[in-house]
């Protein structure tokens, strides 16, 4: 049998991604040995806030360029207290997606075995959702500026970038994924009553692509009312699409109401594989409990599950996903946000136990 070396990219970043990535890593060493087909390389990258303050940058120059070397990236948080968000944000974490254009970030949510969703009358599989995100463009795309700093005529802009390559290849991806799944069924979000330009764009590009895919269902709606339907109705909904900002806002409701912020997983994905796709949880670095032991672990372990399935290691992603349900369906291995007194150390070996086959 020959052995595959995944080259993995370790960026732990701030806080409570420091502590969830190293509690990853024990888990992928974990499923490599018990797997035995595979084994990781793992590079460790010191890249963050800490560096920011030492040398005035996230990470080195050529960083991104650094990352074309491996297969995937895995990635935990960046963000500090006393650091402009807007900084952290697109010196680090936009400025890997962006260079290796990992234009579709995906987002799979469903109430885990064992936990409770905040929407009472939510049961068993009503909630399964896969939530695309345009990640390359659209109200992110970074264009705009300032001007008359301080004067009464001072004006600041962010424009929505939206292009056909760009929108239609999100649109194509999105429609692809709701076909692999069994309902095959797609939800086209836009504001295109109040976006007049870029989101009929959207809508148009929509349109236009859902004839290559006549046997996916779909339909389009504005983004307020996704909020209610999202609250109100979640088992009609399966997969999303939305623009960048909206997606980014809807998918932090959908971690919600999944019971976590910290069980939510993340795909920054190239979807032609022509650069390594980044997975991370959809948390931040929670300067509130680092350093405490209690981050939950688990959003890493699901987003290290989709980074096995993109490595193509489905056997090792369905065998870790089984390991994390056992720990979710265990309440004494609930962290404090998910209302239990675990820690991370807890719920990491409890998963590593499953995983070896040495917990029944
Ligand atoms: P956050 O996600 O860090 O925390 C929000 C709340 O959820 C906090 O009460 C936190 O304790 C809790 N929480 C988050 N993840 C948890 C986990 N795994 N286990 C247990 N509890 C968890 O969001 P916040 O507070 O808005 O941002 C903190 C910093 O993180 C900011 O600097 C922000 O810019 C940055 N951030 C970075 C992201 C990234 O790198 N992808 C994403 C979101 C925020
Ligand atoms: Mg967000």
């Amino acid at each position: 049998m020959t052995m595959t070396t995944h080259k993995i990219a370790a960026i732990g970043g701030d806080g409570i991604g420091v502590e969830v990535v190293e509690a990853c890593l024990e888990v992928l060493d974990a499923l490599a040995e018990r797997d035995g087909g595979f084994r990781f390389e793992v590079e460790s990258f010191d890249w963050g806030t800490d560096r920011y303050k030492r040398t005035g940058a996230f990470m080195p120059e050529d960083g991104a360029d650094q990352l074309r070397a491996f297969d995937a990236i895995l990635f935990g948080a960046v963000g500090a207290p006393d650091v402009p968000d807007h900084l952290t944000l697109w010196g680090l974490r936009l400025a890997i997606c962006q260079p290796l254009d990992q234009y579709a970030n995906v987002r799979p949510t469903r109430v885990l075995p064992g936990i409770r969703s905040p929407l009472r009358h939510v049961n068993d599989g009503e909630l399964d959702w896969v939530i695309v995100r345009e990640n390359s463009e659209g109200e992110y795309a970074g264009q705009g500026g300032r001007s008359h700093p301080g004067l009464p005529i001072e004006v600041a802009t962010d424009v929505s970038i939206f292009t056909r390559a760009g929108v239609e290849r999100i649109m194509r991806f999105a429609f692809g994924l709701a076909r692999s799944r069994p309902r095959k069924l797609l939800t086209v979000v836009t504001k295109s009553n109040a976006q007049r330009h870029g989101m009929v764009l959207w809508d148009e590009i929509a349109a236009e692509v859902a004839r290559d895919f006549p046997d996916v269902t779909w339909d389009k709606m504005l983004v307020d009312a996704m909020t209610v339907r999202m609250t109100m109705n979640p088992a009609s909904i399966d997969t999303i699409v939305a623009s960048n900002l909206h997606a980014d806002i809807l998918s932090d409701l959908a971690a919600a109401l999944s019971g976590s912020i910290g069980v939510a997983p993340t795909a920054n994905l190239n979807p032609e594989r022509e650069t390594p796709s980044m997975f991370e949880p959809i948390h931040g670095s929670a300067f509130d409990i680092t350093g405490k032991g209690i981050a939950n672990p688990i959003a890493t372990f699901w987003t290290a599950a989709m980074m096995l399935e993109h490595l193509g290691e489905q056997a090792a992603a369905d065998h870790l996903m089984q390991a994390v349900e056992a720990a979710t369906g265990n309440p004494a291995l609930h962290t404090p946000d998910l209302g239990g007194a675990a820690t991370t150390r807890m719920v990491t070996d409890a998963v590593i136990a499953t995983v070896r086959g040495r917990n029944s």
